[in-house]
């Protein structure tokens, strides 16, 4: 297999995988928040409202989550991920009280940003186990 191939296939497999993930877990509710350095985007997350039957941990229905923040490589260590979480925080103290993420037990940089802005640990996620469940109360 050449090398176009192989990088076709991967494409295909990223979208085909984001596509169902953003299908199976975000809708019309979402809102996305990017922050920009100029016209380049430096940082992007969305704020997802999940339906009650998708997410229940520790008897609380995961309703507003953040999906998908993230900074590009070679942006990150500047700053922007600061600038994007209290972004993010304002605007999901516009839509509810209680603000989730998941993030994977092994992501310190996310986890340390996450506790530096106040989210609680509220422990393994009961189906993904390698990830933490966080909350903050708005
Ligand atoms: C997590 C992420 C968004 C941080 O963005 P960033 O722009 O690099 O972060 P900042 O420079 O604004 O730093 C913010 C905080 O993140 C943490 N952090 C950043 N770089 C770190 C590092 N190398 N080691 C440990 N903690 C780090 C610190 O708490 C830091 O606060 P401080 O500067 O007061 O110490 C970025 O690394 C990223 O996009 N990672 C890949 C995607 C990802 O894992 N997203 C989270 C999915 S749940």
């Amino acid at each position: 297999m050449n090398k176009m191939n192989i990088r076709r296939i991967i494409r295909e497999e990223i979208e085909g995988i984001t596509h169902q993930w953003v299908k199976a877990t975000t809708g019309s509710n979402d809102l996305r928040v990017i922050v920009k350095k100029g016209d380049t985007p430096v940082g992007v997350s969305t704020i997802a409202r999940f339906g009650d039957s998708v997410y229940n941990v520790s008897g609380e229905d995961i309703q507003h989550t953040i999906m998908g923040l993230s900074v590009p490589p070679k942006h990150q260590g500047k700053g922007y991920g600061n600038i994007l979480m209290d972004l993010t925080i304002e605007k999901a103290r516009e839509l509810t009280d209680k603000l989730y993420l998941i993030v994977s037990e092994t992501n310190e940089k996310a986890i340390n940003l996450y506790k530096k802005k106040g989210f609680k640990d509220m422990g393994p996620h009961p189906k993904y186990t390698r990830n933490r469940v966080m909350v903050l109360d708005l």
